[in-house]
């Protein structure tokens, strides 16, 4: 996977065709509508303070980064700095051309990052980035967990078995699991919130991505796991064909991730569904505030898209972890799942 998706020369994010969006092979909330960052902005604004800066992971096309920056202008609320990490150069580029070309009197607000800054303050932004770190491929067999690693035999990549159980922990009771039970773990996603920790003086993180928490997780009928494939908005779940040119992504385990960042010494500040953290911070406000018709009309149809649960609402989350920060954030107004993780 870490091959597939990030080998310099032919990793998928490292290509120079375009991935996300319409023309690419799927579509992330931000491209479904500006309101998703204009609502996250909101909730930005409650958190932000003259010293603080937001760091964005993984920014895509910019467009997020454009969505906050707008409302947050127009809110006066800008925060000292944009940070975007971004480990592709070939979207570092998309991403310097839509913010220069949307938002050019605010470009020398943003500033790249290639690793994390030694310290920092405010808010950590990461939306669909967990989902895209390498994770690990697990099977059930003889009562224990076994990694299962990639062969190429006769021209073909294979899955193959490891020959000792995986050593690590599964905070799971093996006893729940039939023989041939797919799931993963991603160990990078917990060894990135632990640096993160390292990295901030103080601030807010800012987790959204489509996942579950463990009981959720590790459900007896999702035998086959949760790694998936994206290739021109079709899914499937072989890796081994497309590679490097399709997507892979597993979805995230909430409660894995949480558990870390407490360990790291953060403070869970809420867990929910990205339609309850839309909605509590008013997204259908700005459907209110649109006079033309034919607008209205259209950003009911991208709402719909953000927050039904047949759509992106339910199977998306928000977590949200605090280092120094305990202020209650408006996006878990209507929900906060937090105790269920
Ligand atoms: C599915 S895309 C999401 C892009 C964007 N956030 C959006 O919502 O449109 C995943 C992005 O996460 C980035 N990514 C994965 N691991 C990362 C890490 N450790 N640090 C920074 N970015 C990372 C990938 O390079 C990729 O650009």
């Amino acid at each position: 996977m870490n091959l597939a998706l990030y080998s310099p020369k032919n990793g998928y994010y490292r290509s120079n065709a375009s991935v996300i969006g319409h023309q690419g092979d799927f579509i992330t909330a931000p491209e479904t509508s500006d309101l998703f960052g204009y609502s996250l902005a909101r909730q930005c604004k409650q958190i932000l303070n003259k010293s603080a800066s937001i760091l964005e992971f993984g920014g895509g096309n910019g467009v997020l980064a454009v969505q906050i920056l707008f409302e947050l202008a127009r809110l006066n609320a800008l925060p000292k700095k944009y940070y975007i990490l971004e480990l592709s150069a070939q979207l570092k580029k998309r991403q310097y051309e839509t913010i220069s070309k949307v938002l050019p009197e605010l470009v020398d607000n943003v500033e790249w990052l290639s690793e994390l800054p030694k310290i920092f303050s405010g808010i950590v932004i990461a939306n669909e980035v967990l989902d895209a770190m390498p994770a690990k491929r697990l099977m059930f067999s003889d009562g224990s967990f076994i990694e299962l690693g990639v062969d190429y035999i006769d021209g073909q990549f294979q899955w193959c078995l490891f020959d000792e159980p995986y050593s690590g922990l599964m905070k799971i009771p093996t006893d729940n699991f039939i023989e041939g039970y797919k799931t993963e773990i991603n160990l990078q996603a917990s060894a990135w919130i632990e640096s993160l920790y390292d990295a901030m003086y103080e601030g807010v993180v800012l987790l959204i991505d489509y996942g579950m928490n463990r009981t959720e997780y590790f459900h007896p009928q999702r035998s086959e796991g949760t790694l998936r494939c994206y290739y021109k908005h079709k899914a499937s779940d072989n890796p081994f064909e497309n590679v490097g040119k399709q997507d892979i992504t597993t979805s995230v385990n909430f409660s894995d991730i949480a558990d870390q960042a407490s360990d790291s010494g953060f403070e869970v500040l809420g867990y929910c569904n990205q339609a309850m953290f839309l909605l509590s911070l008013g997204i259908e406000d700005y459907l209110l505030e649109e006079k033309d018709n034919a607008k209205r009309i259209q950003l009911a149809q991208q709402i719909k898209q953000l927050v039904l649960p047949s759509a992106m609402g339910e199977s998306f989350k928000v977590l949200a972890l605090s280092k120094k920060h305990t202020v209650k954030l408006d996006g878990f107004r209507e929900q906060d799942l937090a105790g269920k993780l």
